[in-house]
């Protein structure tokens, strides 16, 4: 599997360009309008076709690559079934299998970030250990906040505890942001060791979020209604 990491300095976003080998049909997670050069070079110089562009949630940091990627790749843009981007192509709804050229996705709704975030779960076909693309709701020992964008701390561990904690041990946690230096995690690892969630109730869990106090992204005003557009701004 052809499987690439991509990190976006200036909102520490995470990237992920996937597909079953060079010169096959390709999908891609989370992209920045800012790095969509980036990304053609790089699906050129691996003969990819980008056949899908995928948004966890809609963004409130960046601005999101999936209209520019549409637009000069042809491919088609996904999102949760809740999304207020009117823009996408499609939508996936809970347990939808997204498969491009034999890359498997199956699509979970993970609220309590947003209110319209999707995980997505990359079958690993036993070559390899299964995946997990979290967004924001799951970060590498933290999780995304939850007091905008219909965000919720129950939900969010609910999504966490129970949707995201019952994958096996060794599925690979990839999330849309790390300010920390980590590119990845496990599910053994977050279960066992992430601050906010490692033995807390669901109440402890909502205190910890709720008195985060963290300042507006600094982008916020802009990129939620660029993303609702699929990054044209209005
Ligand atoms: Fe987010």
């Amino acid at each position: 599997m052809l499987f690439r990491q991509l990190f976006d300095k200036e909102s520490s976003t995470y990237t992920y360009l996937i597909a079953s080998g060079r010169g096959r049909e390709a999908l891609i997670i989370d992209p920045v309008k800012e790095l969509t050069q980036t990304y053609l070079d790089l699906i050129n110089q691996l003969d990819l076709k980008l056949v899908r562009a995928i948004d966890t949630h809609t963004h409130a940091d960046h601005i999101t690559a999936l209209g520019e990627l549409r637009k000069a790749t042809d491919c088609m843009t996904l999102m949760g079934e809740f999304t207020r981007a009117e823009c996408v192509s499609d939508h996936v709804s809970e347990g939808d299998i997204i498969d491009v050229d034999g890359v498997k996705l199956k699509s979970l709704y993970t609220p309590g970030h947003t209110d319209e975030s999707f995980s997505f779960v990359l079958d690993g076909g036993g070559a390899r250990e299964d995946a997990v693309f979290t967004g924001d709701v799951l970060l590498i020992r933290g999780s995304g906040r939850t007091d905008f964008q219909g965000g919720d701390p129950y939900k969010s561990y609910d999504s966490i505890v129970n949707k995201l904690f019952t994958l096996g041990d060794d599925t690979l946690v990839y999330p849309a942001h790390d300010y920390k230096g980590f590119a990845v995690s496990s599910i053994f690892e977050e279960r066992n060791h992430n601050p906010r969630l490692a033995g807390k109730s669901a109440e402890q869990y909502a205190d910890i979020m709720n008195s985060l106090n963290l300042p507006d992204p600094k982008l916020m005003d802009v990129a939620v209604p660029a993303n609702l557009a699929c990054g044209n701004a209005a």
